[in-house]
């Protein structure tokens, strides 16, 4: 029996998951994150910590949580947790990969289309009442998707569902950046693995699916928007500062690119205040790539599987740091 604080609301079956063994759970049950005096003060005493991609676990958070043994994010991402400091500490620090990628692929998928076919433009269109009868020269023409180039970059799992969408389904040409090359996605795809530079230098639509680290920070910036073809559309469902926000602010209006996609940002929640006035070509979403009810379900509960295995002194599934045991 151990006491661990989740950090926001939770689903009822994942709580369940925990209960069942007994464990003592304290529950932030709101939609306010912790300033982190409140986390610290609130985890003190306890084991295991349960949180989100927005509650920063800090080397400062960690010092000061001597009983900490467990921090289960419910995301994929980690970037918020300093893994380093947690496994100089001897915490264990798990993750949700997996059960999400599917659905953040639909995502990126519908935030790319959106994207081509102006279907946000084309809504507000209707509801101002301008649709008055069918043109062959009309407005708001979009770009085809089918045939045309996407440069994917990071071939991790939600890279590949991306490119597997791609390919099978609008007969999209794949090209891809990643750490290594993948023989099985490069035949399955007839992907093509090719410099970063070529890849923004062909690519029609490129895709982000990194994870964050201090190497992909601002990984796309002035430079890489000045190479990219000037009717490429960006789509960025990985992390926000991968992407230099002020730079696409630039690109756009410089009509370097011709427009994003975007799920996350910079500083989120806020969002950079011109892109908030774009609404050519533009569109935004509030980090939903997960947000399905099936897959939110599934991470709750693999995340708390996770706390519990750790809890009992075990390898939990999605343990991201390496510790020995
Ligand atoms: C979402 O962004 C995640 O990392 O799961």
């Amino acid at each position: 029996m151990a006491q661990v604080l989740i950090t926001r609301k939770m689903f009822r079956e994942a709580i369940a998951v925990l209960e069942e063994e007994q464990h003592v759970i304290e529950i932030n049950d709101t939609d306010r994150i912790l300033p982190s005096k409140e986390l610290i003060d609130r985890t003190t005493g306890k084991a295991g910590l349960i949180c989100l991609l927005n509650d920063s676990i800090d080397s400062g958070v960690m010092e000061a949580l001597p009983s900490l043994k467990v921090i289960s994010n419910v995301a994929v991402g980690y970037d918020n947790i300093d893994v380093d400091s947690a496994t100089k500490r001897g915490i264990m620090v798990t993750n949700t990969p997996g059960v999400l990628t599917e659905t953040t692929a639909d995502l990126t998928f519908a935030l790319l289309l959106a994207a081509a076919r102006r279907i946000p433009e084309a809504d507000r269109y209707v509801r101002a009442g301008k649709f008055e009868h069918w043109e062959l020269v009309q407005p708001l023409m979009g770009i085809d998707v089918y045939g045309k180039t996407l440069g994917v970059i990071g071939m991790g799992q939600i890279g590949q569902a991306v490119a597997r969408r791609a390919s099978m389904g609008f007969k999209m040409k794949v090209i891809y950046f990643s750490s290594s090359a993948n023989e099985q996605v490069e035949k399955e795809l007839q992907a093509e693995f090719v410099e970063l530079d070529e890849l923004i230098v062909r690519s029609d639509f490129i895709s982000i699916h990194v994870p964050l680290t201090e190497k992909t920070k601002h990984m796309f910036s002035s430079r890489e928007f000045r190479k990219m073809n000037k009717g490429a559309i960006l789509i960025n469902t990985a992390r926000g500062p991968v992407v230099d926000e002020e730079a696409l602010v630039a690109a756009i209006k410089n009509g370097q690119i011709r427009g994003a996609a975007l799920d996350v940002f910079e500083e989120e929640p806020r969002v950079h205040p011109e892109l908030m006035k774009m609404e050519e070509h533009v569109v935004l979403a509030h980090h939903i790539g997960s947000a399905s009810q099936e897959t939110r379900l599934r991470m709750a509960m693999m995340a708390a599987r996770n706390m519990v295995e750790g809890l009992r002194g075990k390898r939990p599934p999605n343990l991201v740091n390496e510790l020995v045991f």
